[in-house]
């Protein structure tokens, strides 16, 4: 079964496949279709973020479709940057800027626990859909160490590792992280959905 991915990262794409391809499902970027659906994210949860991007690319291609929507959540600052975590100090930053960010602003702070979310959604083009939710708790570096993965990976600790997400290899982080575990449960709800 083919499911086009509602996002252009290349490495959200790797990371799902690894997972789900043992599955019989295959991934796609929605590039590689022709389309570049851009949708805002408009909603206030991940999930509600992660329907929306779902919705609109399965109405764009007529395939199944599905996304992640994910953000990383700090507990000394109220659970941001969380659902903005793309856009987490303003368009002008890349991945490196953000985490950069991030570092400064907990300067100082020794409440370092934070956690990453992600929320798979799936729609299928009769309007059935599949949701799950996955949750890794960590803390935030005091530096960047690692040059794995991408986005805030080289400041998210695992103290049960003593390793960053971006010192694991895409098979370490996919047994402990939350788009591991979300698609954990997505690939379980998956099989029930086609046994039906
Ligand atoms: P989204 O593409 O709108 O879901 O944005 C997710 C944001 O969280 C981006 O800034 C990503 O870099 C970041 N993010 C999501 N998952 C991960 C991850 O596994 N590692 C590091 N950063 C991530």
């Amino acid at each position: 079964m083919k499911f086009v991915l509602a996002s252009q990262n290349q490495h959200k794409l790797e990371e799902m496949n690894l997972i789900l391809s043992a599955h019989g499902v295959e991934v796609v970027l929605q590039s590689e279709l022709g389309l570049h659906v851009e949708v805002e994210e408009t909603g206030g949860t991940f999930a509600e973020n992660a329907m929306l991007k779902a919705k609109a690319v399965m109405a764009a291609s007529g395939l199944p479709a599905i996304a992640d929507d994910s953000g990383v959540c700090v507990d000394a600052l109220q659970g941001a940057p969380g659902v903005y975590s793309a856009r987490y100090g303003g368009p002008e930053l890349d991945d490196v800027g953000r985490y950069r960010l991030l570092l400064n602003v907990m300067q100082g702070q020794t409440n370092r626990a934070a956690h990453f979310t992600s929320a798979i959604a799936c729609v299928f083009p009769n309007g059935d859909t599949i949701e799950a939710e996955g949750e890794c708790p960590g803390s935030i570096a005091f530096a960047p160490m690692g040059d794995g993965g991408f986005g805030y990976d080289p400041v998210f600790f695992l103290p049960q590792l003593k390793k960053t997400y971006a010192q694991l290899t895409p098979e370490e982080k996919a047994a402990v992280s939350h788009r591991g575990k979300a698609l954990a449960v997505f690939e379980e709800r998956l099989k029930e959905y086609l046994r039906k």
